[in-house]
């Protein structure tokens, strides 16, 4: 990184539990000495992951699980972006916001006056509300994008600042693009950030560049050389794969909140994955003494499972922590060490980050009450067209499949959530035929606003030959660039889960289905991943602003 490279860290980056900028954290957040701040910008930085668009309920639904979560801050969005994007941020703060036990509800903003109004009419219904002010300081940055000299950049931040601190006490600054911009020009920012009022200096390694060694070394100048009371954050993305790395080596060297995304989501590579760093902290205390969060793990894996459905985004099978292999045992002598002592091969009890399904007691006989009742155990809340529909869903799925788990229901009732009754086509019938004698055939039904339309077609297989006839249905044509087929749960009878991607003027786009039979699946994967593609056309043209990151 540029411009520090006179480190005065120790060998290990060790420093005291509890150490938070050179004072004890004046942000709403902070909280007791050694209380690590979880902000959770899925809904921002992990919402700008290519080919993902959330809308304003699925947004909703991600913030509602991740104040089940216990995270202390969720970044809702960049209000200024777009209508849709104010309205997704006001809505989050005006119910999620007011729970008890809510998280602190955020908006990005830049550096513009009006943008930081508009950022705090979106948050400030929360109980708790922050307005989170970046503008870029690298020279790369200023020169090519904001084309403004290092003097405009630093009048900038004061100013916007200054403009957030009139509206609350909760501040939160980033130099964008820190780990590539000069050390005593950040510093410069950084103390005009805090005269303005700042309460949290977070620390973004914007292009993911940073070494974790170096990373804390950058923690450490700063907390050295910047006076005043604030909270140090970190904000690391994975274009090297060490954003978890960098984000543990900044809290080991005195940064007590942590910015990261559900499964690691986030623009290009991604963002430091929630799940890898509160468990990293939760396993191993002895390298970070007296630091906590107050993040509920059970609810990891359920975040994980929501985030992933609604937004077309598969965790791989042996993504840690969350991923379906996370607790898997392949060899014999693996098999045996664990059924003898989980802690042989095991350092994370599964039921403690909610990897553990609970069976539940509904079948072909259950009523919607039982159903319904059961959502709510499980923390869905759904009701109305949408309760009808996935109760639809779970009759057939019920006629199909003796035993049906949670990660079943939670699988069919998040895509019937994931739909627009307005706007998405629906799969209204579906019909094949295949086999080893003639070329396979589909006939589907598709309907959208009310209006149905049939098409046939012939393809390579049934799938193919569903895809097709659902292509010449929505009239939307697409190249399939990516098929991935596995099942919920174990079992004969499982839901088969389909993740198709789709590319369409440079967009990629994924949609997920699921179903008992294969084709159905893929075929309702293929209809949410058109659905997707016409949401993210109709979001970009009425986006008005880009954040340039
Ligand atoms: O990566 C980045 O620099 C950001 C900032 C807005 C914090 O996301
Ligand atoms: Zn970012």
């Amino acid at each position: 990184m540029s411009g520090h490279s006179n480190s005065t860290h120790d060998a290990t980056g060790q420093v005291p539990a509890g150490a938070t900028g050179t004072g004890t954290g004046a942000g709403t957040g902070a909280g007791p000495p050694g209380h690590l701040v979880v902000f959770d910008t899925t809904l921002r930085d992990g919402e700008q992951s290519p080919g993902v668009s959330l809308d304003a309920a699925e947004k909703l639904e991600i913030a509602e699980q991740l104040a089940r979560a216990g995270v202390d801050y969720v970044e809702a969005g960049f209000p200024v972006a777009s209508q849709g994007d104010f309205e997704a941020v006001q809505a989050i703060a005006r119910s999620v916001g007011n729970a008890s036990d809510a998280p602190a509800i955020c908006g990005l903003s830049r550096t513009q006056l009006s943008d930081v109004d508009r950022c705090w009419d979106a948050v400030h219904d929360a109980r708790r509300a922050r307005i989170h002010v970046f503008i870029s300081t690298s020279p790369q940055h200023m020169e090519h994008m904001l084309k403004m000299t290092p003097a405009q950049v630093l009048a900038e931040t004061r100013a916007g600042v200054a403009r957030a601190r009139e509206h609350t006490a909760d501040v939160e600054f980033s130099p964008q693009d820190a780990t590539r911009t000069s050390f005593d020009f950040m510093l410069e920012v950084l103390a005009a950030a805090v005269e303005a009022g700042a309460t949290t200096l977070n620390i973004p390694d914007t292009v993911g560049y940073g070494i974790p060694w170096d990373f804390g070394a950058l923690i450490q100048h700063i907390r050295s050389e910047v006076a005043g009371e604030y909270v140090l954050s970190t904000h690391c993305h994975n274009d090297l794969g060490m954003a978890t790395a960098n984000t543990l080596a900044g809290v080991q060297a005195g940064a007590r909140q942590v910015e990261v995304c559900v499964n690691g989501l986030g623009e290009r590579a991604g963002n430091a994955a929630l799940e890898e760093v509160v468990m990293a902290i939760r396993i191993r205390p002895d390298q970070f003494p007296g630091v906590a969060t107050t993040v509920r793990t059970e609810e990891l894996a359920r975040a994980s499972r929501l985030v992933s459905r609604l937004t077309g985004y598969p965790v791989q099978f042996n993504k840690a922590v969350v991923g379906r292999n996370a607790f898997a045992h392949e060899s014999g002598i693996h098999q045996h060490g664990v059924l003898a002592d989980r802690s042989t091969y095991e350092i994370i009890d599964a039921a403690s980050v909610g990897q553990v399904g609970r069976q539940i007691v509904l079948g072909k006989h259950s009523g919607r009450h039982a159903f319904s009742d059961t959502l709510e155990k499980m923390g869905i809340k759904t009701q109305g067209e949408g309760l009808n529909r996935a109760f639809t869903r779970f009759k057939e799925l019920a006629d199909r499949k003796v035993e049906i788990s949670e990660a079943d229901i939670e699988a069919i009732v998040i895509e019937e959530l994931g739909q627009d009754l307005v706007d998405d086509f629906q799969l209204e019938a579906l019909e094949v035929s295949g086999g080893t004698v003639g070329m396979p055939h589909a006939r589907v039904v598709v309907s959208r606003a009310g209006d149905k339309v049939e098409a046939t077609s012939d393809g390579d297989g049934m799938i193919a030959a569903a895809s097709a006839a659902i292509r010449k249905a929505t009239a939307v044509e697409s190249q399939l660039i990516g098929f991935n087929v596995s099942s919920v749960t174990g079992g004969v009878d499982a839901l088969g889960d389909v993740v198709v991607q789709l590319e369409a003027d440079g967009l990629k786009v994924s949609g997920r289905g699921v179903s008992t039979d294969v084709v159905e699946a893929s075929a309702r994967a293929y209809l949410a991943a058109v659905n997707r593609l016409l949401r993210i056309r109709a979001r970009n043209q009425e986006r008005r602003i880009d954040t340039g990151f």
